[in-house]
């Protein structure tokens, strides 16, 4: 049986870390301060922002939400976000996903050097020209990288991504290429799945269908991470069939507790970063 990768306490010892890094920035009077917005009621939505609310309050950072209605003008938004730009008690500015498509282009008022969440097309580039250090690296994929760079050596490895949106399988394709593994970006719409699966040294899902994900898909000795999510019958479940492949996996994460704990860990992370790139 595979070792179950436990994002909690990874989490816990990252921000552990960050507890120091925000002692050092308070002694230089400086709070890490995040501006989240919230448009709309999305029930998803209002978790994760209280989620980062919370671990915002419990490390000592600085945490603003600021929720508009679903039919908000765009105009308001970018007044906003223009406002947020300018304070300098607001180090971090993060709009939750998904927002109405007519509202997509307001990510990109945000300066680069506050776009936590690594979604800016000046932070994208700098992650896909591998340009790491000038860049805000987006959480998910940063969590996972996390994971990954504790257990292997990514140089060679075939690593498969089920997933190719800007949140997740994109940035993580770009990060894994910088450290010269051999990736291969699948999605809803691949042909014979399988074929590519089975084949990965790593294989990262974040295609939210539920068990999507099955033991004859896999090689023996996979690491398994699954960052999707789905709700079936009350229960979370993953993408991938956990307890099938877990016997087939050397390491896998669990359906909770593997890479949700680490997105909110990296966003603080970044956030504290942001503080810092303050000072200089
Ligand atoms: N919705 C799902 N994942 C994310 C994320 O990483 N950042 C934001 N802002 N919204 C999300």
């Amino acid at each position: 049986m595979g070792k179950i990768i436990d994002g909690r306490a990874k989490a816990a010892e990252i921000k552990s870390a960050l507890r120091e890094e925000i002692a050092n920035l308070k002694k230089k009077n400086i709070i890490p301060g995040l501006a989240t917005i919230l448009i709309g009621s999305d029930p998803g939505s209002i978790v994760y922002v209280n989620m980062k609310q919370k671990t915002c309050q419990e490390l000592g950072i600085y945490s603003e939400k600021i929720t508009f209605p679903e039919s908000i003008e765009a105009e308001e938004v970018e007044k906003e976000i223009l406002n947020l730009n300018k304070r300098e008690d607001i180090h971090g500015i993060l709009v939750q996903l998904p927002i109405p498509p007519e509202l997509k282009y307001i990510l990109d008022l945000i300066v680069p050097y506050k776009d936590v969440d690594g979604f800016h097309p000046e932070n994208v580039g700098n992650v896909a020209n591998n340009n790491e250090e000038n860049a805000f690296i987006p959480c998910t994929p940063q969590g996972i990288l996390s994971f990954l760079e504790d257990l292997t050596d990514l140089k060679g490895k075939n690593v498969t991504i089920v997933n190719h949106s800007p949140v997740v399988g994109r940035p993580l394709a770009n990060l894994l290429l910088n450290r010269d593994a051999t990736v291969t970006v699948c999605h809803v719409h691949t042909i014979n799945l399988q074929q590519f699966t089975k084949n990965a040294d790593i294989l990262i899902t974040a295609a939210g269908v539920p068990h999507l994900i099955k033991a004859d898909m896999v090689k023996q000795g996979v690491i398994v991470i699954d960052a999707g999510f789905s709700r079936v019958e009350g229960k979370i479940v993953g993408d991938v069939d956990f307890e099938a492949v877990k016997e087939i996996a050397s390491h896998i994460t669990p359906p909770t507790g593997g890479v949700g704990p680490m997105t909110i860990a990296m966003l603080m992370k970044n956030t504290v970063k942001a503080a810092s790139l303050s000072l200089e």
